[in-house]
């Protein structure tokens, strides 16, 4: 690594991005122990303050992250969500120990399509929720998600209802738990709008996800499109021969 003190480019932000190009390349691994604070401040005759400013916002970003006691580590770049257990995006996160977050990008109550009727088995006409938000760990945009909710299955919504995790709010309404879903997935390249949104190249490879998800007692409550950032989500599966 090379600080250039004469730099205009702020020397916490020099840090920053050379850890970063050192994890992309390799050279630091997943699981890895960064030198301490100290190590790095001797090493480049920098303030401790400085290091850990620049350590800070890289556990922020989700680059590292720190054990009280054990120091600092490289995070796996890529989050491994399991195409098993259905979780929501909420859960997921904080089982990951990171901060969950939205920003809705859209909100209407919309007629049903013949299309949506038939997925959601809904009245038709009926009333729908489209509901398009950006979904945010530590602060950054993982993936976009428009769900199309009937509205019987979830009454008025408001912004508080869009900040926080739809599943809870479902389960809670209809007094019945979430128990199963389909979901297809499908490799797509970010359109410009998508590589605005999530902070990546137009082109980028993204993942489209398509799920229904059903209750306890059968009913279908949602149908998602959603487009999860392919440089930061490996989705794996477990499986067992079949006999
Ligand atoms: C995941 C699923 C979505 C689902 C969402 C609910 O991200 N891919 O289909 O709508 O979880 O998450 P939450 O309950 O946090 O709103």
């Amino acid at each position: 690594m090379n600080i250039d003190k004469q730099s205009p480019i702020p020397i916490y932000y020099q840090i920053m991005e050379q850890v970063k190009a050192q994890i992309k390349s390799g050279e630091l691994k997943p699981d890895m122990p960064l030198p301490s604070e100290r190590e790095y401040a001797e090493q480049f005759g920098i303030s401790r303050m400085t290091v850990r400013q620049a350590l800070s916002n890289l556990v922020n970003e989700g680059f590292l992250y720190r054990q009280k006691g054990r120091g600092t580590f490289v995070s796996k770049l890529k989050m491994e969500q399991a195409l098993q257990g259905l979780t929501s995006f909420t859960e997921d996160m904080k089982s990951r120990g990171m901060r969950p977050s939205s920003r809705l990008i859209d909100y209407q109550l919309i007629d049903s399509t013949e299309e949506l009727a038939a997925i959601l088995g809904c009245g038709h006409p009926s009333r729908i929720h489209k509901i398009t938000r950006v979904r945010l760990a530590n602060d950054i945009p993982m993936a976009i998600e428009a769900s199309h909710i009937p509205f019987e299955l979830a009454g008025e919504l408001n912004q508080s209802h869009f900040k926080s995790s739809i599943y809870e709010h479902i389960e809670r309404y209809n007094s019945t738990p979430i128990s199963r879903a389909k979901q297809e997935l499908e490799p797509s390249a970010a359109t410009q709008d998508e590589a605005n949104i999530l902070g990546i190249q137009e082109g980028a490879p993204v993942l489209l996800i398509k799920r229904t998800t059903y209750l306890q007692n059968g009913t279908a409550f949602e149908h998602v499109k959603s487009v999860y950032r392919g440089d930061r989500y490996t989705f794996v599966h477990y499986m067992d021969r079949l006999s």
